[in-house]
């Protein structure tokens, strides 16, 4: 009777950890579609047009209209896969920054890209790092 009790208490113990240990790994698993918390997008998409306007050639500063899509992953930090659309905006790349730069109005010279980049980020640190981007006009 008492050596059938602890068995069970065993198993059940074993089928804890076990179980606890299943959530744990499904946690890492593939990228989650989820929207980034506010203060994490905003660094990473400041960042994000910071490292796109610095590789740019164009005369113009970009800077992300929305956010299409985001998706997720912890690993030894955040990584983050987004989609956004980013349009050129009437401040000039070499008059320094401005965060109140509006999009250009005139037809010459309106563009709007469709920009999938991959940030490597640890918050908690204050890192960033650009892995892969690409535009497409849109
Ligand atoms: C994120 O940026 C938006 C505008 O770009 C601003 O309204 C909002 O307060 C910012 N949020 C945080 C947490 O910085
Ligand atoms: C962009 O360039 C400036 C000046 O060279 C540099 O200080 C800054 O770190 C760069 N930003 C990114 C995100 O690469
Ligand atoms: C600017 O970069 C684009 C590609 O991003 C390239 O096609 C173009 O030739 C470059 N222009 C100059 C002046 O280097
Ligand atoms: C920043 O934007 C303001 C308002 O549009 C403008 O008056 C100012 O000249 C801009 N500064 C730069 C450096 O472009
Ligand atoms: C990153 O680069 C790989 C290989 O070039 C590509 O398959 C993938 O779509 C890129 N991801 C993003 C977010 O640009």
């Amino acid at each position: 009777m008492e050596l059938g009790y602890w068995r069970i208490s065993l198993l059940l113990l074993v089928s804890l950890v076990l179980a606890n240990h299943l959530d744990h790994f499904q946690g890492w698993k593939g990228f989650e579609e989820k929207p980034m918390s506010k203060k994490n997008m905003n660094l990473t998409l400041k960042f994000f047009i910071e490292s796109y306007n610095n590789a740019s050639n164009d005369t113009y500063l970009f800077r992300v209209d929305k956010l299409l899509r985001s998706q997720m992953q912890l690993t030894t930090g955040v990584e983050y896969i987004a989609t956004v659309k980013i349009s050129r905006t009437k401040c000039k790349k070499n008059k320094g920054r401005n965060n109140t730069c509006a999009t250009q109005s005139k037809k010459k010279l309106k563009k709007s890209l469709i920009c999938d980049f991959f940030i490597y980020t640890v918050p908690w640190m204050n890192f960033y790092e650009l892995w892969n981007n690409s535009c497409l006009e849109g």
